[in-house]
């Protein structure tokens, strides 16, 4: 409320979803020479590394100049663990997060209040491309802590004028109590958390299409078509995939529009994206798929360069904001990727065969073993409540068939009992890998 002073909620788009594409290039031109200056005078490392590579921000002097700079890792941010990369005297960073990661040190990320708002505008921005209005009440099961998700959907909700129910993750029948008391019009959440709230409304006996809810912003994982329309048709809701990394900021890089649908806009103005080829380091022409790199605009905290993502996707021209370029649905990462007897498999792969097979519910495993010198990979997906022996059986192998006929090996695959694979409070581990290193 404005005669109480603090931020007006903004329902319209903000003045930088209106600019055109050519205000917006010279816009991210001054922002990245600032943010390369700022880190080459600030930060140790990329002083270092632009050194090494013969270049000085005044070297650029198209958004092209970029690619002549170098990239930075998540290598680069363990090595200066915990606080080596920030450009700016701790008294002025405000608060800290950090990713787990599966091995070693955590990345740890810091904000200084200038960033915090920033993040919160960038979020509340997603919120409003995901239907959200002021009003609305947004139940935030991303979990709290450490970890990007609950606070930057928080505070992201908070600046869109919405009414926050800061849920965060687990105590699950808790969670389907409040959506019904509580009546939010939407939720932020992973996808695979969702799915573990719709089994604890059937058992409680509620009907998940009947809630208040009418829209879901889903990230922090990869997640399928098919996962949005098992989603959207089992909640009765509009299902959107909302993108970020804690090194970027956290939630809110980009986020997909309500009315379309058609993949992810990036918040340009804040985060100016590129697409490599992941073996040559060559920046890839629109349309064409490769790794997502990502240069910070505006942050002051942990300005990054050339931020080596994982993610594979990617770009597309604008449609919904038709100055930001759109990212496809990141399906993987190329960690994530399996290399099984010589074939690529993603997980996602199988998530679509999966959730394409009658009487079989949509939560697998994927483990891999070493059988004598060859790898073996045994899918686990659950059957639905009262499939009998037949139907499963059949499930089994149409999935078989499926990854044989769509991705090219051959798997194992067993459909267990219902309730039985082990359930999602937040980002889900989905291959469980015990091949002995060798
Ligand atoms: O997961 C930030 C986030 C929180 C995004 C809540 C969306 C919602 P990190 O823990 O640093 O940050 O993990 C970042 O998660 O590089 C992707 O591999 C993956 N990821 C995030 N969003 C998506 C998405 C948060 N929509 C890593 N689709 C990223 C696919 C995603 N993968």
């Amino acid at each position: 409320m404005s005669h109480l002073g603090g931020t007006t909620p903004r329902e319209t788009p903000d003045a930088a979803e209106r600019m055109t594409r050519a205000e917006l290039m010279d816009l991210q031109l001054a922002r990245l020479q600032a943010t390369l200056r700022h880190a080459y005078a600030h930060v140790e490392l990329y002083r270092r590394k632009f050194d090494e590579a013969g270049v000085v921000p005044a070297d650029c002097r198209t958004l092209e100049d970029l690619a002549r700079f170098p990239f930075t890792t998540k290598a680069d941010l363990r090595d200066t663990y915990p606080f080596g990369m920030f450009a700016v005297p701790m008294s002025e960073v405000r608060r800290v997060h950090a990713s787990s990661g599966t091995t070693g040190r955590p990345t740890v990320v810091g904000y200084t209040e200038g960033d915090l708002s920033m993040w919160a505008d960038v979020v509340a921005r997603s919120i409003r491309a995901a239907g959200g209005r002021p009003g609305d009440k947004v139940h935030v099961a991303y979990g709290y802590g450490l970890f990007t998700g609950g606070l930057g959907a928080h505070y992201g909700a908070e600046r869109a004028g919405c009414t926050v129910i800061p849920a965060s993750g687990g105590m699950t029948a808790r969670q389907v109590q409040i959506i019904q008391d509580f009546e939010p019009e939407i939720i932020m959440v992973t996808p695979s958390y969702m799915l573990t709230l719709l089994d604890e409304f059937e058992r409680q006996g509620v009907d998940p299409r009947g809630t208040s809810l009418r829209v879901g912003i889903f990230g922090a994982e990869p997640w399928t078509e098919q996962m949005r329309r098992e989603i959207e048709e089992r909640f009765a809701i509009d299902a959107v995939d909302i993108y970020g990394l804690s090194e970027v900021i956290g939630p809110g890089v980009a986020q997909e529009c309500v009315e379309t649908k058609d993949g992810l806009h990036i918040w340009e103005d804040h985060f100016y994206p590129e697409v490599v080829d992941p073996l040559t380091d060559d920046v890839m022409s629109q349309g064409e798929s490769g790794e997502l790199v990502f240069t910070s605009l505006t942050k002051e905290a942990l300005p990054v360069i050339r931020y080596r993502t994982r993610d594979l996707t990617r770009l597309l021209p604008g449609t919904a904001r038709p100055a930001f370029r759109r990212m496809e649905k990141v399906t993987g990462r190329s960690d994530d990727m399996i290399i099984l007897r010589g074939v690529n498999v993603f997980p996602s792969q199988i998530e679509e065969i999966v959730l394409r097979t009658p009487g079989v519910a949509p939560h697998f495993r994927i483990e891999l073993t070493r059988r004598g010198r060859m790898d073996h990979m045994t899918v686990y997906a659950e059957a639905r409540a009262d499939t009998g022996t037949q139907v499963r059986d059949a499930g089994a192998a149409a999935i078989a068939q499926g990854v044989k006929d769509g991705v090219g090996v051959s798997v194992e695959v067993r459909v267990v009992d219902p309730e039985t694979l082990e359930r999602s409070v937040g980002k889900i581990q989905r291959v469980k890998d015990l091949r002995a290193k060798d």
